[in-house]
């Protein structure tokens, strides 16, 4: 082949090393080689290895807004990422929580914004933090607002890709894990973390799973990283208090009162009309004890009914109508 010819064709050539295409270019600098053409050769493989190398790093590699980078380690076997990014568009951050809920969060966050003032100080924001409380009530979307407030990548945990059957591995998956994002500015969200310990008590080998927990508690304790490591759970009761003493904050996410439930109400229907008649106050204790999750759930329920039904806002039968059929998931 004419070596113009040639060259053009290398330049268009894009994938893994793996990728058949690439191993015939490699198949064809070798016959190069081996004719003599040795420069050709190099030519060739120069502008191979280039492309090679791009099409790995637009697939492997994560940047964030503060110019670092991150390769997101796979698990060896089935060759599945330990972690996924979950695009800032999709990060829900509109929560409505008790003051001193709010307070406590919204700290996080500030502590994170002022971590150079305070590192003149010697001082270092809170970075490790437990989120616990009853299902529904906002845990992970608390990690994803901090992620949103603080303007870090938010990354979470695939655990069914961490945990593994096979001796040690589990635990070279956290290390990696926690290896990679030892530069990287992000919130590490370990959602429902205590997976890892229920998994103790099923399939897994005790001693293995034993030794996960424990490598777990010391990734976390060696965790000195430029980002916010959030782990959540619904089980405080029967986690292992040595858990606790690695965070350096636990928060609870409660149910919400009457007056959280009435502003989840206003906040989720606020772009649709409500007859005067409703009575958020009164809509609200009727929804006490209910989860955040099931009252939003209730209210567009109720919208989605009254639209339906040919109406232009939502009336008090909507919603007796959605309480009423929502009744099987109150917990
Ligand atoms: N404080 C809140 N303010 C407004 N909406 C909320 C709040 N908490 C939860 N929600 C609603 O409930 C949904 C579920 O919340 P989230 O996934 O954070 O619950 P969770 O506590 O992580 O529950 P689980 O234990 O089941 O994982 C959210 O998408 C949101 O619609
Ligand atoms: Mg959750």
């Amino acid at each position: 082949m004419n070596q113009d010819l040639m060259l053009r064709l290398f330049r268009s050539i894009e994938g893994e090393p793996t990728d058949d295409i690439v191993k015939v270019a490699d198949a064809i600098i070798d016959s190069e080689r081996k004719k003599g053409h040795s420069k050709l050769a190099d030519r060739l493989n120069g502008i191979l290895r280039r492309n090679v190398q791009s099409t790995q790093s637009l697939k492997g590699e994560l940047t964030n807004i503060f110019g670092s980078t991150i390769a997101i380690p796979t698990d060896k076997r089935k060759n599945i990422p330990l972690a996924v990014e979950v695009p800032r568009e999709q990060l829900r951050h509109e929560m409505v929580l008790p003051t001193e809920v709010e307070g406590k969060i919204s700290r996080i966050e500030k502590e994170y914004v002022a971590r150079e003032r305070l590192a003149h100080f010697g001082l270092k924001p809170k970075r490790r933090i437990l989120l616990h409380g009853a299902p529904g009530c906002g845990k992970s979307m608390s990690a994803e607002r901090i992620a949103w407030n603080t303007g870090l990548p938010f990354l979470k945990v695939r655990f069914e890709a961490v945990i593994s059957s096979y001796l040690g591995e589990s635990a070279n998956n956290l290390k990696s894990l926690f290896d990679a994002i030892r530069n990287y500015p992000c919130v590490l969200l370990l959602d429902e973390f205590d997976f890892i310990g229920k998994s103790r008590e099923t399939k897994q080998d005790v001693g293995e799973m034993h030794r996960v927990v424990n490598i777990l508690l010391n990734v976390l304790e060696d965790y000195e990283g430029p980002g916010i490591v959030i782990a959540t759970t619904n089980l405080e009761g029967t986690l292992d208090k040595a858990l606790f003493r690695r965070f350096d904050d636990i928060v609870e996410l409660p149910k919400p009162g009457n007056e959280e439930i009435g502003r989840i109400l206003q906040h989720t229907l606020g772009s649709i009309n409500v007859s005067k008649e409703v009575q958020w106050s009164e809509l609200a204790s009727v929804l006490s004890g209910y989860s955040a999750a099931l009252v939003v759930k209730i209210a567009l329920d109720a919208a989605k009914l009254a639209i339906l039904s040919g109406k232009d806002k939502i009336e008090k039968p909507h919603f007796k109508q959605s309480i009423h059929d929502n009744k099987h998931y109150k917990m």
